[in-house]
């Protein structure tokens, strides 16, 4: 069986306060959390916009915590570069949005990344089996992408289970992350499922007191 030892936890910077972004991301960090997971999105794989490398290379200033930048982004090999140039220490890059997504991977490493791959509520476990080999993370989506502070869609409890049992069966290494629609409440079921990395927008940067949410939400990891 493959050993996971720990859960991180990761805030989706998604829910901080771009006009004290620097103070916002060092509170999370200061904290408790883990990474910091960062959603680039282009307008076009999903409805919305928010950050490009300027942004992240902007965070990574401000803290030596570990930046998860998740790509919403249609062909994201024109872009990872970019990021991983700008400090992102995991990129993600969809399953959905790339024609060769062996490739990406392949170059997310060669550059000294660590690579992963983002699957839909819609897309199956199945379709990472042939990069999971070439994977650090698998990003198991559990929100339509494009918003923080939507419903968790409880089917991907299933599909972490899935994940789990396919790292088992091929003998990989990759880290699952579950991402959207966490609360305090879900995450150990989350992590019971099989999430060794839980992303939490709302939950965190919406609380009153960081330290509080991430220790609340650390808890039920633990209960597990
Ligand atoms: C959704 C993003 C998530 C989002 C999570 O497209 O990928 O990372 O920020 O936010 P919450 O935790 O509020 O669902
Ligand atoms: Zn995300």
């Amino acid at each position: 069986m493959t050993c996971v030892a720990h859960r991180y936890i990761a805030p989706s910077v998604l829910s901080a306060d771009f006009g004290r972004l620097a103070e916002d991301v060092q509170a999370a960090a200061a904290a408790g959390a883990d990474w910091l997971h960062l959603d680039v999105m282009d307008g076009h794989f999903v409805p919305n916009l928010t950050m490009g490398p300027d942004i992240v290379a902007a965070i990574r200033r401000a803290t030596s915590i570990p930046l998860d930048v998740h790509m919403m982004v249609t062909d994201p090999g024109r872009y990872t570069a970019h990021f991983i140039d700008a400090g992102a220490d995991w990129v993600s890059v969809h399953y959905e949005a790339c024609t060769e997504p062996q490739a990406v991977i392949e170059d997310i490493r060669t550059r000294g990344a660590h690579p992963s791959l983002g699957i839909n509520p819609g897309t199956p476990v199945s379709a990472a089996e042939a990069t999971a080999p070439a994977l650090d993370m698998l990003l198991v989506m559990s929100v339509h992408p494009g918003f923080g502070g939507q419903r968790f869609i409880p089917e991907a409890l299933a599909k972490l289970t899935e994940a789990r049992a396919l790292r088992e069966r091929l003998g990989a290494r990759f880290l699952i992350e579950v991402d959207g629609g966490i609360t305090t409440e879900n995450a150990g079921q989350a992590a019971a499922a099989g999430a060794d990395v839980i992303v939490a927008g709302t939950a965190i940067f919406r609380a009153p007191d960081y330290a509080a949410a991430i220790t609340a939400i650390r808890r039920n990891l633990t209960t597990a």
